[in-house]
């Protein structure tokens, strides 16, 4: 029997590269660049199934190009990059990968954390220049983590494993989410809900865990950033459409919060110029997930997706 031909628009870790090589007809773009919308057009033409990235935006077009696809499977837990109406109006099944990355987005989201509080890139380039004299009492000052207050916007899987980590450092966590947890798991994470404007004016450090969407794009525009203590932190590890860059250029740039530790951006892979020439920001480029034991564990769950769609079986994470 023929296998199913599933285009892949990027090359994935060598272990899942060679699992999708035996289980299909793997057609892949060998570059390690994306693609443009065009040569995805091309690349789904015969697909039968496709492995699209974050960075792939999967419109109606692209989608009425792939005649005979069946299945959209994103290699990502955030698939605000494919047009879902236009999927099921065509009947593609479009998949996910959520779960896997949980612990490896908080890690980064961690990381990001101490290293804008703590000013760990600054001090990491004054040792590199060649600079350092040696101790000084006032040199590189940056600020507690510990007893501090966190305000979690999204309260999901990576949003409760952010807070988990929040706890070893006894801060005070509080959250915003559209839906409030149980009071038995408030209590198990020693988490409080509270409004958003609250959540802003009380937070030391504000971090983002919420899908892009109509009702979160620009969440934290303008009157968000101004809510917001002249001595507090933005974290975003969820998607950089969620704030409005150029607001927070002006923010950053006029000192009305402190720093911002940034794995996402508004328009990726460009980046507001005013935002590398800041000093009190961290910027990433977009790697929460990038561990690799992650990145294969996403490419294994890609895998079955894909599998149980040409077997006809229930098609596990499924978002429409
Ligand atoms: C995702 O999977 O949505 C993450 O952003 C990847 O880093």
């Amino acid at each position: 029997m023929s296998k199913p031909i599933i285009f892949s628009t990027r090359v994935l870790p060598e272990p899942v590269m060679d699992r999708l090589k035996a289980a299909f007809d793997l057609r892949c773009n060998p570059a390690d660049l994306p693609l443009s919308k065009v040569q995805i057009m091309e690349g789904i033409q015969a697909a039968e199934g496709m492995i699209s990235m974050l960075s792939d935006t999967i419109d109606r077009e692209v989608l009425e190009a792939g005649r005979s696809l069946k299945i959209v499977a994103n290699y990502a837990v955030g698939y605000n990059n494919i047009d879902l109406e236009a999927a099921k109006a065509r009947q593609i099944a479009v998949t996910n990968t959520p779960g896997v990355l949980t612990e490896t987005t908080a890690d980064l989201t961690w990381v990001l954390l101490m290293a804008i509080a703590r000013r760990i890139c600054e001090a990491h380039q004054w040792v590199q220049s060649g600079k350092w004299t040696g101790w000084a009492p006032t040199e590189l000052m940056g600020v507690d983590v510990f007893g501090k207050t966190l305000g979690l916007i999204g309260m999901g899987r990576i949003g409760k494993a952010v807070a988990r980590r929040a706890a070893g450092f006894k801060m005070n966590i509080v959250y915003f989410s559209r839906h409030a947890l149980p009071k038995a798991e408030e209590t198990a994470l020693g988490v409080r809900s509270l409004p958003l404007s609250e959540l802003l004016e009380a937070s030391d450090y504000v971090s983002l865990h919420l899908p892009l969407n109509d009702a979160s794009r620009h969440l934290i525009d303008q009157d968000a950033l101004r809510r917001m203590k002249p001595g507090a932190f933005l974290i975003n590890t969820s998607r950089g459409p969620i704030v409005d860059e150029k607001a927070l250029c002006q923010a950053l740039a006029e000192n009305w919060i402190a720093g911002a530790g940034l794995d996402v951006f508004e328009a990726e892979p460009r980046i507001s110029p005013e935002l590398l020439r800041l000093k009190n920001v961290v910027t990433l480029p977009h790697i929460g997930s990038a561990s690799l034991e992650t990145r294969v564990k996403m490419g294994f769950m890609v895998m079955e997706n894909l599998l149980t769609a040409f077997q006809g079986s229930i098609v596990p994470n499924r978002v429409i």
